[in-house]
């Protein structure tokens, strides 16, 4: 099968680079990376955790080695609360002990919180050094490894401490998939409905026919088949590609932007997402099952406020459950949650903008102004706990 390429050109930076999509292509890190990074890069720092290291990290090392790069390796514990400070700061220490240079270049092997913070370390050591992602999620493969954004958390919420710091190159490997949980299927799917819905019928339903066919509780026992191979990058590459789509129309996140393709819209479905983590200290949710329900509860308030079609909400809502079963938000406190909406990094001003939607690939994006906390409340009350 032949593999997919995605070309990203970030007028704004001047930077451009390619999406690798395809099976079995870590043996071939080495290679790839040669062609990603300039020719002076000599040593490569790969940042990962255990796990995921356990499982893939020789094969990727190896093949950097035999491509004569110089190669040290940093992991960090595993886990979303080790996305943190204190973490890129012990990361940024060994950068500097192994004499990492602004020639040189991390690469990321693992999920979005690995990425996140290699991406991040990469950003600000030296004020920018290259960076190499090999997202080994789907969710990391669909989104996080593509359009630069970095961050760790703070105690005050999510992502709060980043920068924008486009990578030289995604090696996406969907044979890795084979080890990961369910859960973390169901979640890197719901990113997946959340993209197609902002995007267009196309790729909503290609991904909606994807759940169809390949049902994720047998996701382990269909990587025997070509079919679904190449169903699976060929999904991978449309969802890249629109992302790929609005970040180069929107590279920084233009806070005065509010129409239809600021990147803005990439956050359907995240304003509840950051809330339930939050008031859960990040222990309970996967943050693409967050999301899940953050797509429902934008979708319904779309259809509260008369935006939105109801027959459009119930294929949607089949669509996010179809990714998989979520976990129950019935014990969840609404007042906390309610609460945790003025935190949210998408304020602007005082007011937070919801993304809503019109249609299936037409977002909208709304002050909080324009909704009453009523309305925001009945939303929350039926969505988590009816
Ligand atoms: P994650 O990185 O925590 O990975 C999930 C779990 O799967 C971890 O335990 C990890 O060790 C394990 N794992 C990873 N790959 C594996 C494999 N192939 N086999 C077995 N286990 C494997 O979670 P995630 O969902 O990938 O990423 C979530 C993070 O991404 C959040 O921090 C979120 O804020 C961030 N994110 C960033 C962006 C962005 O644009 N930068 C976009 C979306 C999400
Ligand atoms: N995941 C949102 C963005 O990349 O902008």
């Amino acid at each position: 099968m032949e593999n997919k390429l995605v070309a990203v050109e970030l007028n704004e930076s001047a930077h451009q680079y390619e999406i690798k999509i395809g099976h079995d292509l870590l043996d071939q890190s080495g290679i790839w990376a040669k062609k990603c990074l300039s020719a002076n890069t000599k040593k490569i720092v790969i940042v990962s955790n255990a796990k995921i290291f356990r499982l893939y990290g020789a094969i990727v090392q190896n093949s950097l080695e035999k491509s004569g790069f110089d190669v040290s390796i940093w992991l960090m514990k595993d886990g979303e609360k080790h996305k943190n400070l204190r973490s890129a700061e012990t990361l940024l220490k060994f950068l500097s002990t192994n004499q990492i240079t602004r020639t040189d270049a991390v690469v990321g092997l693992g999920g979005g919180v690995v990425g996140d913070l290699a991406g991040f370390a990469a950003a600000v050591f030296q004020r920018g050094i290259a960076f190499l992602q090999i997202p080994t999620t789907f969710l990391a493969m669909i989104d996080s490894s593509v359009g630069g954004k970095t961050a760790v958390n703070t105690e005050f919420g999510k992502n709060l401490i980043g920068s924008f710091h486009q990578p030289n190159g995604v090696l996406i490997d969907v044979s890795v998939l084979q080890t990961l949980e369910k859960r973390e299927i169901t979640a890197g799917f719901c990113e997946a409905v959340k993209q197609g819905a902002i995007a267009d019928q196309r790729l909503f339903d290609q991904t909606a026919e994807f759940l169809k066919s390949y049902p994720v509780k047998n996701f382990k026992k269909f990587h025997s088949q070509p079919d679904f191979i190449k169903d699976l990058c060929s999904l991978i590459a449309a969802q890249v590609s629109f992302k790929a789509q609005i970040v180069q129309g929107d590279e920084k996140e233009n806070s005065a932007r509010s129409d239809g393709k600021s990147r803005k819209i990439l956050n359907f479905g995240h304003t509840l997402a950051h809330a339930l983590e939050k008031v859960t200290e990040y222990k309970y949710f996967k943050h693409g099952e967050a999301v899940g329900y953050g797509i429902i509860f934008a979708a319904e308030l779309s259809k509260r406020l008369d935006i939105f079609d109801n027959n459009e909400l119930n294929l949607l809502c089949d669509v996010v459950h179809r990714a998989g079963e979520l976990p129950s938000t019935k014990s969840i406190n609404l007042e906390q949650v309610f609460a945790a909406f003025k935190h949210d990094k998408k304020t602007v001003g005082q007011s937070l903008q919801w993304i809503l939607l019109e249609s299936i690939g037409k977002p909208k994006i709304v002050t909080d102004r324009d909704i009453s906390n009523s309305t925001v409340q009945q939303t929350l009350e039926k969505v988590l706990h009816s």
